[in-house]
């Protein structure tokens, strides 16, 4: 069996020593149980996987990515220490304090920061720990969801300003325009449109993409 990563999991791969540097300022964790929320294709389930010897549960409502991710763990046989699920992470039914670690990049905006605190408080244990991968435009204007939530922000690493374009949207750029003048595989991206729609959104709001790792603890009352 062979998996080829697409181009855009390839460049986004780039962003994972951010990840690594954030999983290096959690404490040490004996054989943590992990949830990557929202693990897409799972490049970040694969690294959990790498830096923990934990279990680690990885859930998607989409199943085309979790197949995606499936096969990926079958060629690196880790089949023992990652479980994936579909599921709506709203709806889940996984025990209350359950985990020792939730990790989360670019899904609490999509479903919603203060119903994703009250989710993650339930199911975490006591001082465990919610890792957020957000952009710092959106993560600051959801601050206020914080208080009260029973999570302490108690660490911020900012990835490079502006490296969701000089490591992402510019190599995609130039590969789009190398597939216009004949020189690649024009069967290279599904969806170019999109693509290139992304792009000028990037382009038009350069600030608005900066991201950062927001590590957050469970040490207070959820409401
Ligand atoms: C921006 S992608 C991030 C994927 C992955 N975390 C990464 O960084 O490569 C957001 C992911 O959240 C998933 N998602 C959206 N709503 C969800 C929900 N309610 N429950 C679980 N996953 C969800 C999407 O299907 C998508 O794969």
């Amino acid at each position: 069996m062979s998996y080829k990563e697409s181009y855009t999991e390839e460049l986004r791969g780039n962003f994972l020593k951010y990840m690594r540097e954030a999983f290096q300022l959690l404490p040490k964790m004996e054989k943590p149980n992990i949830l990557d929320l929202g693990c897409g294709s799972g490049s970040i389930t694969l690294k959990l996987a790498n830096l923990t010897d934990g279990n680690i549960t990885a859930i998607d409502i989409d199943q085309t990515l979790l197949d995606r991710l499936n096969e990926r763990i079958k060629i690196r046989t880790l089949i023992n220490r990652i479980t994936t699920k579909r599921m709506d992470f709203l709806k889940n039914e996984f025990p209350d304090k359950y985990f020792d670690l939730i990790w989360e990049a670019g899904v609490v905006q999509i479903i919603g920061f203060k119903e994703s605190f009250k989710a993650c408080y339930r199911i975490l244990k006591d001082g465990g720990y919610l890792v957020l991968g957000q952009a710092i435009k959106t993560f600051d204007k959801n601050i206020d969801k914080l208080s009260k939530s029973g999570f302490e922000l108690i660490k911020q690493l900012n990835w490079p300003k502006g490296c969701w374009w000089t490591d992402y949207y510019e190599p995609l750029e130039r590969k789009i325009k190398d597939i216009q003048e004949g020189k690649e595989d024009p069967h290279l991206f599904e969806n170019i449109k999109a693509i290139e729609s992304e792009i000028s959104w990037v382009k038009a709001n350069p600030d608005e993409s900066d991201c950062a790792y927001y590590i957050l603890q469970k040490n207070g009352e959820g409401n």
